[in-house]
């Protein structure tokens, strides 16, 4: 996620910029930027790809700056590739708007468009600069009124953004807009202060307001007015914080992990909002044609670790809602294959970072055979997704954890609307199918949310099984699928043994390591495999095992099997996998805090294998 930073007071603002951006660092980003204002004069622009270091080391740490007001930011890149040009702060082009922002504007190409139209050019790709110039149009074109023209602005604009910006007309002041973006403004004697999150701040004041959404504010040395969307003034209640800075850069949550599942709903939200408007789904930005999808017959879904799990989640769907082949392959053992592609074929590769090694080399080793490739990535710029012939960008923003939840979460929805876009191109599915699948993809992010406000019995539930050794995740089909990852999430954050096996399997073999206590966690959702599913679970409790199991609400004769039934909000099966896994990702953690690990750290791992 992108970090802002404002100050305006009677100190040096440069500095107090640098260091609050420093505290926004866990945030992730690839460039950052400030714009500090000395008096009457113009403000003064520094920018740059690359860490923070590099600004620091181009104003002397902020002292070379002069001014005591000023905005600055850390870029996380959502439209644009890292650089200096796309860095924020951005500014029209007479210098009578700076402004920088967090967020996405889904509209931004719509509004972009008419601004050209309007004589406005374009320097970068963002769409952040659209909105900087859309509200200085708007000043210029109304009463030269800020809040007029933010407010004007807001009406115009579709998404969300936490917004700062300066006039030339007004110097010392910062004016924000926020929607759905996080911000927070700070006061203090004679200083006002505007961030992205709490840790930029704490230094210098806890006294905060919160500002709502569609709201604007006005920051003037040492006092904040705020007004709604009809430019009425409102009042806001000052709150102290009493976070330590730890715990703050956490958002309040005890672990970047716990943090990123609760974000899930709402990444989910902007991954699908990112192709999505108007009820359908627009590839424009992944750039593969309606042609292209029919002239496709075969597709490989290529990656590692999780992301190998979200492909083997996305043949069931793709392969239900088209006539295309789908296989599933590990990047390790691809890249090594002797094996022909099918030359109308395509190859998705699926990674949070970019850069997983073998990833990367499943994908030029496609290339090489001359067959297209799609990557579905969560870092702009990345090297996966600078060599992929297409791009889908999931919207997660920088995940910390090591474990990874909400990219997961997001690269199996992108997973789902390309399947869906597929089958659309292909004339594979009805219009009416296709609008209630998309309404029922659209319903993911407030199940998940429902899913999260019980998440106290999944903690009493995992509390069960700290001291376990081993545990099985059983299921068929997707279910199959959300049992590889609930059997990653485990392994890899609380050290225990665990296996996830098609149930099917279990009498092949498995079903002999079943012994008195084995732990058995099922996943039964896929109404069609459900009593298959459920014979598996009373094999295995016939000779000792305990088992539980996370299904679809309406299913309560589960638990005349399972000891433990967590049950998930009624969905399409198909996307059942969304809601799933959200279980198993909160008992993953409550055993791993519950041993004392490092939950964000697990030993031996990197956040990405950038090694064979
Ligand atoms: C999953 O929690 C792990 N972090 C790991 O399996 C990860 O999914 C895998 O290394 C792939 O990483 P990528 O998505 O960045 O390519």
């Amino acid at each position: 996620m992108c970090g802002i930073v404002g100050f305006t007071g009677t100190k040096q603002a440069a500095p107090i910029l640098l260091d609050g951006l420093s505290k926004l660092e866990y945030r992730g980003y690839d460039s950052a930027g400030i714009a500090v204002r000395d008096g009457e004069k113009p403000a003064e622009v520094i920018k740059e790809k690359g860490k923070l270091k590099v600004l620091a080391d181009m104003t002397n740490q902020g002292k070379a700056v002069k001014g005591t007001c000023g905005i600055g930011h850390t870029r996380w890149a959502t439209h644009g590739e890292p650089s200096a040009v796309n860095a924020h702060p951005h500014s029209s082009d007479d210098g009578n708007v700076i402004g920088v922002h967090n967020g996405i504007i889904e509209n931004y190409q719509e509004q972009r468009e008419k601004l050209i139209k309007k004589g406005y050019e374009f320097k970068s790709q963002t769409d952040t600069e659209v909105a900087v110039k859309l509200v200085d149009y708007y000043y210029k074109k109304y009463s030269q009124d800020p809040i007029e023209a933010i407010a004007r602005a807001m009406v115009r604009i579709r998404g969300s953004y936490a917004l700062c910006v300066m006039f030339k007309d007004f110097p010392g002041e910062i004016y924000c807009a926020r929607k759905d973006s996080p911000m927070i403004i700070g006061i203090a004697d004679g200083e006002s202060y505007v961030a992205s999150d709490v840790p930029a701040i704490l230094k210098y004041t806890r006294n905060v307001y919160y500002i709502g959404n569609m709201e604007i504010a006005k920051l003037e040395k040492g006092n904040v007015t705020f007004y709604n969307i009809d430019s009425e003034v409102i009042e806001k209640p000052l709150t102290e914080i009493k976070w330590d800075a730890e715990s703050a850069e956490k958002g309040g949550y005890e672990h970047f992990m716990l943090k990123e599942i609760h974000e899930q709903p709402k990444v989910i939200r902007d991954t699908i909002n990112s192709v999505v408007t108007d009820g359908k789904v627009h590839f424009d930005s992944v750039n593969l044609t309606d042609d292209e999808m029919k002239s496709i017959d075969q597709i490989y879904i290529v990656a590692c670790g999780s992301a190998y799990h979200v492909g083997m989640d996305l043949q069931y769907v793709i392969e239900s809602l088209t006539s295309l082949q789908v296989r599933v392959e590990l990047a390790s053992e691809f890249r090594y294959r002797d094996m022909s592609l099918r030359k109308n074929s395509l190859v998705i590769v699926i990674s949070q970072s970019g850069e997983t090694a073998d990833t990367l080399a499943a994908l030029r080793m496609a290339k090489d055979n001359g067959v297209k490739t799609l990557g579905i990535v969560n870092v702009v710029g990345s090297s996966i997704a600078r060599e992929a012939d297409n791009v889908f960008y999931t919207l997660a923003g920088p995940e910390i954890s090591v474990a990874t939840t909400k990219a997961y979460s997001c690269q199996l929805v992108a997973g789902y609307l390309l399947a869906l876009q597929f089958a659309k191109a292909r004339e594979e599915i009805t219009d009416e199918h296709y609008n209630e699948l998309l309404a029922e993809i659209n319903t993911i992010p407030e199940k998940i949310e429902k899913i999260l406000e019980n998440k106290e019995r999944l903690q009493w539930y995992s509390n069960k099984l700290i001291n376990i050794t081993d545990a099985f995740f059983i299921g068929r089909g997707i279910d199959y699928a959300i049992g590889l990852e609930g059997s990653l999430k485990l392994k890899e954050i609380s050290y225990i043994h665990s296996e996830a096996y098609a149930a099917g399997e279990l009498k092949h073999g498995p079903i002999s390591l079943i012994e008195d206590g084995t732990i058995v966690l099922s996943v039964v959702t896929q109404t069609k495999l459900i009593e298959k599913t459920i014979s598996n679970m009373v094999e295995v409790k016939s000779r000792g095992a305990k088992v539980m199991a996370v299904t679809t609400a309406g299913n309560y004769f589960l638990e005349d099997t399972a000891e433990f039934v967590c049950y998930i909000p009624q969905i399409e099966p198909l996307f059942a996998g969304s809601l799933s896994v959200v279980p198993l990702q909160l008992i993953s953690y409550y055993v791993s805090i519950g041993k004392g690990f490092d939950v964000d750290k697990p030993r031996n791992l990197a956040k990405s294998v950038t090694v064979e």
